[in-house]
Order: C-alpha cells, then sequence, then structure tokens
C-alpha cells in the first residue's frame, strides 16, 4: 500500500473544499483496511465526501475507502438479497438493481455517495429511506480487527440517524452492505406529489420510470457536486411541538408541513430559509442555493469555514425568526 503526503481532498469531497490531508492511502479491499488498522487506528474514513464539510486540514490518516463488487443471492421467490461493497457508488448501484428488474431502492436514485455511507445516516428521499429495504451490514471494528454483521434491528434508523452517528460513531468501518429487494410484485411508492406528475404511465409505472421521474425531479431543484461544490441537505427538518406549530400556523397559514406523531410536526427547513430572506443568497463563493434553501453551495473557491459561518447565521436567524433550532446534517470536521 502507497501512503501518500499533503494531499489536497478537494477532488474527494462534493463541497469541493481544498484541505489537505497530510497523509493518505486507499484501501481497495478488506485486507488493505485490516492492514491499515493494525498500524494506525487514529483514522479519518473517506467514502463518497458527500456528507461532509471540511473546515480544516486532517491530521490524521485519511483512508479512502475502494471496496468494490456486487453479488446477489436468491432470498425466496419474490426477492433476492444483494451486497454491494461499501466503495460502490450509490446511484451506479441503484441503477444497476433496475436494471437486473430489482425493486426497492428507486426512488433512492441520483443521491450522492457510497454504499458504505448509506446505512449511517440511512438515506432517504421521496418516501423510502434505505431502512425499509435494508437487511443487514458487515462492519471491521477498529479495535479489534474483527468483522461483525449487523441486522435492521440492531442499527435504530431513524430519519437521518442510526446506531453509526451515536454510540457506535467512529468504532466502525462499514465494508458491505446487503438489500432485500424484490424480484417481482415490486412494492413501488409514488404517493410523493411530484413524482406523480413527472410520471408519463401512471398506471403501473415500472422501476425505470419511477428512476427516470425521481431524477427528473432533483436535477431540477438540487445542483450537481461535479458542477456546483454541495452537500444535499445541510439541515434536517425540524421537528416541533404540535403546541408550537399550531402557534406558526396562526402566523403563517401556508406554512408546509408533515405529521410525525400525535405530538410532532416536521417543518421543511427549505421554508424556513427561505422566509428568512436567505433563498439564492451569495457571500463570496458561499452560498444557499436559489431553487433548494436547504442546500449550502460552493460556487468555486468558498472555504469550509465560509460555509460554515454562512450555516450558524441562518441558524442564529431561524431561531430569532420561529425559535427552532436547525440542526446541522452534514458532518462538520
Ligand atoms: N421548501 C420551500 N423552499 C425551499 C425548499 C423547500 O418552501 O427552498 C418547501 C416547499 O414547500 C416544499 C417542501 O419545503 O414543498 C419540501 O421540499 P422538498 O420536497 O424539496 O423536500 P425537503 O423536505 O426540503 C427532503 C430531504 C431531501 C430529499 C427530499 C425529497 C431532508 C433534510 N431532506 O427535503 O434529501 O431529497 O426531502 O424526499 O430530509 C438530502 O438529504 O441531501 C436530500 C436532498
Amino acid at each position: 500500500m502507497n501512503i501518500l503526503e499533503n494531499i489536497s481532498l478537494k477532488p474527494y469531497n462534493t463541497f469541493g473544499i481544498d484541505a489537505t490531508a497530510k497523509s493518505f492511502v486507499t484501501a481497495n479491499s478488506l485486507s488493505d483496511l485490516q492492514e491499515i488498522i493494525s498500524f494506525e487506528k487514529d483514522i479519518f474514513l473517506l467514502s463518497g465526501g458527500s456528507n461532509m464539510l471540511l473546515t480544516k486540514g486532517i491530521d490524521k490518516l485519511v483512508v479512502l475507502l475502494n471496496l468494490k463488487g456486487i453479488t446477489v443471492e436468491e432470498f425466496d421467490n419474490n426477492h433476492v438479497l444483494v451486497t454491494a461493497e461499501a466503495g460502490e457508488n450509490w446511484h451506479d448501484f441503484v441503477i444497476w438493481c433496475i436494471s437486473q428488474n430489482y425493486g426497492g431502492l428507486e426512488n433512492l436514485s441520483l443521491i450522492p455517495g457510497n454504499v458504505g455511507s448509506s446505512p449511517i445516516q440511512n438515506i432517504g428521499a421521496y418516501g423510502v429511506e434505505i431502512k425499509d429495504t435494508f437487511y443487514q451490514l458487515e462492519a471491521l471494528e477498529i479495535a479489534t480487527g474483527k468483522s461483525h454483521v449487523f441486522y435492521n434491528s440492531d442499527c435504530n434508523f431513524g430519519y437521518r440517524n442510526s446506531v453509526f452517528k451515536n454510540e457506535l460513531k467512529g468504532l466502525f468501518i462499514i465494508t458491505k452492505v446487503t438489500f432485500k429487494l424484490t424480484k417481482k410484485n415490486h412494492q413501488i411508492n409514488i404517493s410523493y406529489g411530484a413524482i406523480q406528475s413527472e410520471l408519463t404511465n401512471k398506471e403501473n409505472p415500472s422501476l425505470k420510470e419511477i428512476s427516470n421521474a425521481i431524477i427528473a425531479i432533483r436535477e431540477s431543484k438540487l445542483p450537481d457536486p461535479k458542477k456546483i461544490g454541495n452537500s444535499g441537505s445541510f439541515f434536517k427538518n425540524p421537528v416541533i411541538d404540535v403546541v408550537e406549530f399550531k402557534k406558526l400556523q396562526k402566523k403563517y397559514p401556508d406554512i408546509p408541513h408533515y405529521i410525525v406523531s400525535e405530538s410532532e410536526v416536521k417543518i421543511p427547513a427549505g421554508w424556513l430559509i427561505e422566509q428568512s430572506g436567505f433563498k439564492g443568497k451569495r457571500f463570496g463563493d458561499a452560498g444557499v442555493h436559489e431553487k433548494q434553501a436547504l442546500v449550502l453551495v460552493n460556487y468555486n473557491n468558498a472555504t469550509g469555514q465560509e460555509i460554515y459561518k454562512l450555516a450558524q447565521q441562518i441558524q442564529q436567524t431561524i431561531l430569532q425568526i420561529f425559535s427552532i433550532d436547525l440542526e446541522i446534517e452534514v458532518n462538520v470536521i
């Protein structure tokens, strides 16, 4: 294995932030990973780099997870278990599943990042989260170098959340993820309003048609990280008490919302940010996307500090106007 020194991480994070890794190594296999953690346990894991904001250089050994491969196993008459190694690109994996007519991931088309990171924040979009099809994952315990299997119930999946963001944070390296997908009788989910209006064949859409509809919606709203640096939703949609919500609704009768439970309501952070006047605003090279206010963008050479400062300014403003604490969704390093 080749350990490189003073490497710019700009090509490795979708925000396109130019931070430097003091040392950098690529792990192409499980045995590479085992070897790395046998001599260095204080590592910085890098996968698709699509959910991080680098505000400084990295002094630890940066390990790029580049494990590749997809395998399929029959489960029952209607299901297959599809396993992808951590370094597979998420969207390419989804498209491959669709090409095999395996159903369950089509609503998650075009989400940036790699398969190995998908369970960490239980990626979700358009009415579907990976917890709905997640079967199991394998992860290497950094302290012992041993592989462990985690089933769905072990992962404590929640909205943009899992055990790997909480009690097991930093302790494991996810090396492969298995999904239980349908071979036929697909359980499609096209309830999300925008999908309906994109679909040409509304009666019985194919997986491919659903995927294409999702791709069209995402492309119309979300910036392509290859063109404008970004990390998708920068904040989580806040969940507030129903009593607080009723007060807000009196003041803002059109406030969009989703009922979470009898006592809780989720508000789109994008709406709050837009109401606060930040949508489309630009401060140097750091900005708020013009079509989706939940997405912060790097127009070219913004530093991570500049983006973070903008995020804090947004948080303070939302707190002042709405008394709501916006929680940052990306990992700020
Ligand atoms: N809205 C605004 N202004 C904006 C953006 C949104 O008013 O600038 C309001 C609109 O009323 C809209 C509502 O917010 O109807 C919801 O917007 P959208 O459908 O775009 O979804 P979101 O709640 O803003 C979430 C996810 C996205 C995911 C979409 C679709 C989070 C933090 N974000 O966004 O995930 O693609 O739903 O399911 O839950 C990501 O995590 O990176 C991501 C893009």
